[in-house]
């Protein structure tokens, strides 16, 4: 096994960019972020070897990497990644959520894809040392963001399939606004019955690049039909709910019990642990089981589902308004303004920006 856990905290050497953007390019690409589409003018890098295991961690100018074209991510895809944002709060300062959480899901991922685990204080200092040095490029608008993207990729240069020697991991961060171009408008929904997005004792609860391969094609079968997202069945029986291609799916009772899909083949997503957590706390009962697509088909049209939504990292939290497939429409009622879901997605936003006290300690300051 080459997993190997980092007992001590690294230390970062900065390499300041001779390129940084200048304030207004920066303000320009701050007042219109999109998702995904800039980037800030550093990257933190950190070697591994099987030799000498995590070093020269560092944070350098933004760029290409240079990589052999026998690396062994370009042929067997040993890649994982993580997605966790820092929020700007009122007074200035900038905070991200729940680090820790993100730090042991990808040590979780490094298991499954045979990399290295990263110590999760290295991780969130890995955060820290990012945003320390592209501070000004957390934007302050209401519900934007910086999007922050670990990832750790097999650079060894060798054909054989084993897993590698040489692993780097990277951290580059993008200015984010609204995932979907509508905010928060409910979205519909793709359901694929013809293809899954992991199968059982595969890679599906591991943040790894395959699983997001294997969604593409279904994904654009969604723009297709007009709708902005895929939901995935299980594999074995196609009977069971598991996950959007970059989401978690949660359903609302009428008595207010909240259920979500409970299997191993789908990440566990931390806005959705979040958000349960948020209701529990108001009392809500919250049940992580089996989800068939017929409960979901036959609670809407009886009426005991009164609220479905999709919720992660970079969407938050989104209503879903229809679920379709072929021959399947299944229209769920509409989130006003006084549903569960948007009172939900407001408590956590007002918690990630520092709006209402952070009671469960999910905050973590990444600017000091
Ligand atoms: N499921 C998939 C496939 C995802 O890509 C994501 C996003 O990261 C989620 C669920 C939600 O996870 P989280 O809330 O930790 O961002
Ligand atoms: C995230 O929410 O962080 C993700 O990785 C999902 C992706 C669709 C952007």
């Amino acid at each position: 096994m080459t997993t190997t856990d980092t007992t001590y905290p690294l230390q970062f050497e900065l390499t300041p960019t001779p390129a940084a953007r200048a304030d207004a390019e920066r303000e320009a690409m701050l007042a219109d972020p999109g998702f995904g589409k800039y980037f800030t003018d550093h990257m933190v890098q950190i070697e591994w070897t099987v030799d000498e295991g995590w070093h020269d961690a560092a944070v350098v100018p933004y760029g290409p990497l240079s990589l052999d074209p026998a690396a062994s991510v370009f042929h067997y895809a040993q890649e994982i990644f993580e997605g966790i944002k820092a929020y700007r709060h009122a007074d200035g300062s900038v905070w991200t959520f729940r680090p820790d959480a993100n730090g042991h899901r990808l040590q979780r991922s490094a298991e499954r894809l045979a990399l290295p685990k990263l110590a999760v204080e290295d991780f969130v200092e890995s955060l820290k040392q990012l945003v320390a040095v592209d501070e000004k490029w957390v934007p302050s608008a209401d519900e934007t963001s910086l999007y922050l993207r670990p990832f750790m990729i097999a650079t060894e240069s060798f054909l054989g399939v084993r897993a590698a020697h040489r692993v780097g991991y990277y951290v580059i961060a993008s200015p984010a606004g609204a995932y979907f171009t509508g905010g928060v408008a409910p979205v519909s929904i793709w359901l694929s019955t013809t293809y899954s997005r992991a199968g059982k004792g595969g890679t599906g609860a591991a943040k790894t690049g395959g699983n997001y391969a294997a969604s593409l094609l279904p994904q654009e079968e969604a723009y297709q039909h007009g709708c902005s997202q895929v939901l995935f069945l299980n594999s074995t029986d196609g009977a069971y709910i598991e996950e959007l291609g970059g989401m978690n799916v949660v359903l609302v009772y009428r008595d207010g019990t909240i259920v979500t899909p409970d299997s191993d083949s789908i990440l566990e997503g931390i806005t959705r642990d979040s958000i349960l957590q948020l209701a529990e706390d108001r009392g809500h009962r919250v049940e992580r089981r089996r989800v068939s697509i017929d409960e979901w088909r036959d609670g809407v049209a009886s009426g005991d589902i009164v609220e479905v939504f999709a919720c992660g990292t970079a969407a938050v939290v989104v209503p879903i308004a229809e679920l379709k497939g072929d021959g399947v429409s299944i229209v769920s009622p509409v989130a006003g303004p006084d549903s569960l879901t948007l009172s939900l997605r407001a408590e956590l936003t007002d918690i990630q920006y520092g709006r209402r006290p952070d009671r469960h300690g999910w905050l973590t300051r990444l600017d000091a």
